[in-house]
């Protein structure tokens, strides 16, 4: 019986109908769907499924510092956890965190900084948690996307939330929101964050080719694209408020009848 090879890459990466291979245009989002509120131990928590992107994110703080050396007198301090689960890629991915797992916890960490008043709370900690459950490309845009959310679902004082998107070009080709083939075996793969209360990039990576015509114009399709995703976290916010909101006023309707 012939080995498969699952993560074989396509010769083209588009369609002959002129679509993607999962169907988008080019500036299509892969479908997205957030959640507030789902760890229940945690401070805040959120869950997003974006594609085929399955990521949670659990804060707890502010709280005491472990190991207490790492504390600081004058301000709070952040501290990211960004794991992939073992089974949550094709590849054998090992357990233990490795050099990409916390390259990503400091690239996510320095995200969301920004946006927290930790000068307001020293001697402290915030700890973010995040577990990809199943990862199909731009897992650390999807990991600082729902981490900005779990924080706001926390309660804690932000400044704003932050958004991120993967832009790039496949087949020559400049798209949004690159899947996890299109990743892999396109020509560049552009990772950025917006921190929404100074509108500043707080994530820009680059892996790829590409000139300075192209950059801007990647930088305006990334815009475009992290508006809609920004839309979407204040809507998931929103509706965990309006949600409690309605349960009140029924209990009090209840109260009134009774
Ligand atoms: O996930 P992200 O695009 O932020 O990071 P990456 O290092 O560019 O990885 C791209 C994709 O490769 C991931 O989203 C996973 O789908 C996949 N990957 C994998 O299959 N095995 C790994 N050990 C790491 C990543």
């Amino acid at each position: 019986m012939p080995l498969v090879i699952k993560d074989e890459y396509p010769e083209k990466l588009f369609r002959k109908d002129g679509k993607r291979l999962d169907g988008r245009d080019l500036d299509e989002l892969r479908p997205i769907k957030m959640e507030v509120g789902v760890i229940k131990n945690a401070d805040g928590s959120a869950y997003l499924e974006w594609g085929n992107n399955k990521v949670y994110a659990a804060v707890y703080g502010p709280r005491e510092v472990h190991p207490h050396h790492l504390s600081k007198p004058d301000r709070g301090i952040l501290r990211v956890f960004y794991r992939m689960a073992t089974f949550s890629v094709f590849d054998r991915k090992r357990p233990a965190p490795g050099r990409r797992e916390k390259e990503i916890s400091m690239i996510v960490s320095d995200c969301l900084e920004p946006i927290l008043f930790l000068e307001l709370y020293p001697g402290t900690s915030f700890e973010v948690f995040i577990e990809v459950m199943d990862a199909d490309g731009g897992t650390r845009c999807a990991s600082t996307t729902v981490a900005a959310l779990a924080l706001a679902d926390a309660g804690i004082p932000m400044k704003s939330l932050v958004s991120a998107i993967a832009v790039g070009k496949i087949d020559g080709k400049r798209v949004v929101d690159l899947s996890g083939i299109e990743d892999k075996a396109g020509e560049a793969d552009f990772p950025i964050a917006i921190t929404w209360y100074n509108e500043e990039i707080s994530l820009l990576q680059f892996d790829g080719d590409m000139d300075l015509d192209e950059m801007n114009d990647f930088l305006e399709k990334a815009k475009v694209a992290l508006s809609k995703i920004h839309q979407i976290q204040l809507d998931t916010l929103k509706s965990k408020y309006l949600l409690a909101q309605g349960e009140l006023t029924n209990e009090k309707e209840i109260e009134g009848e009774n």
